[in-house]
């Protein structure tokens, strides 16, 4: 297959090298931080605990099956190498970039899974402040910054392995 053909079975919707799964993430990613900053919002000021919590579950299942659906393509169908070949930084710089980003993208998901299970089985239904609260705030943080840290170093790469 060449080049040409190669860059045109996986192009995706944004002018860029990315292919459509590459995109989706890109772009889904702006909305998780969006939403997960609303959902804070909610809980710290309006004392929205129901709306935060079936916010985060939602989120948290969203994220389960798009990081899935990303793997399957990223091991099976994507050359994600092969896309960013042109790329003006070079394949040490992009690959560096790419174990920066890993180093958030995934201890976070795992971070997610605990937070939210723990959260389930601690707090009451409907939930409310409780003995659960400290860890939650401090872990519930660490979580949501993960997830900020993932969303940005994911930008950055994109850029460089398929935009520059
Ligand atoms: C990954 C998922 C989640 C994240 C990242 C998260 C994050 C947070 C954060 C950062 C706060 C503190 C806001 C502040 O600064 O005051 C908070 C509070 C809270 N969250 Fe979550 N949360 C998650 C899932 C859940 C779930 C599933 C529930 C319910 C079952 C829940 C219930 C609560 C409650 C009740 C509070 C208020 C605690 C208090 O003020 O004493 N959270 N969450």
């Amino acid at each position: 297959m060449n080049e040409t053909t190669l860059l045109a079975q996986h192009a995706g919707f944004l002018p860029s090298r990315g292919s459509i799964m590459i995109d989706f993430v890109f772009v889904a990613m702006f909305g998780i931080i969006l939403v997960l900053g609303v959902s804070i919002y909610l809980v710290r000021y309006l004392r929205m605990y129901q709306v935060h919590k079936w916010i985060q579950v939602i989120t948290g299942i969203v994220l389960l099956v798009t990081v899935i659906a990303f793997e399957v393509d990223m091991r099976f169908f994507t050359d994600w190498e092969k896309l960013a070949e042109p790329s003006k930084f070079g394949s040490t710089t992009v690959h560096n970039l790419l174990y920066f980003h890993l180093l958030f993208a995934i201890p976070t998901p795992i971070l997610w899974i605990v937070v939210i299970w723990r959260a389930l089985l601690k707090f009451p239904s409907p939930p409310e402040p409780g003995p659960h609260s400290a860890s939650h705030l401090f872990w519930g943080r660490l979580a949501a910054i993960g997830m900020l840290l993932t969303a940005v170093t994911g930008w950055v790469f994109y850029y460089a392995a398929f935009v520059a």
